[in-house]
């Protein structure tokens, strides 16, 4: 499908603080978007649930992983506000359970919820749908894992939305 005949989608992706899986989620689909010619047709962003990183480059950890895989992470950290967010955006991808009750808090009406989604539930590979979990407190393998999981979401979102034009 060309980026004609994808209307146009707005994509929010929600972690707890910001930092490490929402901006790498943010930042590989913004690349994967560009290199299906889509980066018109998606708005793509990110927040976290809690403000204390706001204004922040993604966590260095997150960085340094996700560019030796080609990604440039340069989100600044932004806190999801529900009085915007929900209306802003189509779908708001999040990471984890707790993200998931955090956002259902926040919502103020069903079709706010509605919109909520695990990312996790589009991954294919690694045992199929999971939680992307946290690798804040982690070591170097749970930073790969989670860029691992992401970027196996990631393709099956753009797969969905070029063939359905909707996830
Ligand atoms: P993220 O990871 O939710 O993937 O951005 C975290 C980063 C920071 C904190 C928690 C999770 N924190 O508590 O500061």
């Amino acid at each position: 499908m060309d980026i004609q005949t994808v209307s146009k989608l707005r994509l929010l992706f929600v972690c707890l603080g910001n930092i490490c899986r929402s901006p790498a989620a943010d930042g590989i689909m913004h690349l994967k978007a560009a290199e299906r010619g889509w980066d018109e047709a998606l708005t793509i962003d990110s927040a976290g649930i809690g403000g204390w990183h706001v204004g922040q480059l993604p966590d260095s950890r997150m960085r340094k992983h996700a560019a030796q895989r080609g990604y440039d992470l340069v989100h600044r950290a932004r806190q999801f506000d529900k009085e915007t967010d929900f209306d802003r955006f189509d779908y708001i991808f999040v990471m984890d359970e707790q993200n998931y009750s955090d956002l259902r808090s926040l919502a103020r009406t069903s079709d706010d919820m509605d919109k909520v989604r695990y990312l996790g539930n589009y991954i294919t590979h690694f045992g199929g749908p999971q939680v992307i979990p946290d690798p804040y407190y982690g070591g170097p393998r749970d930073f790969d894992f989670a860029l691992d999981l992401i970027e196996n979401a990631c393709d099956q979102l753009l797969d969905r939305i070029a063939h359905h034009n909707r996830l």
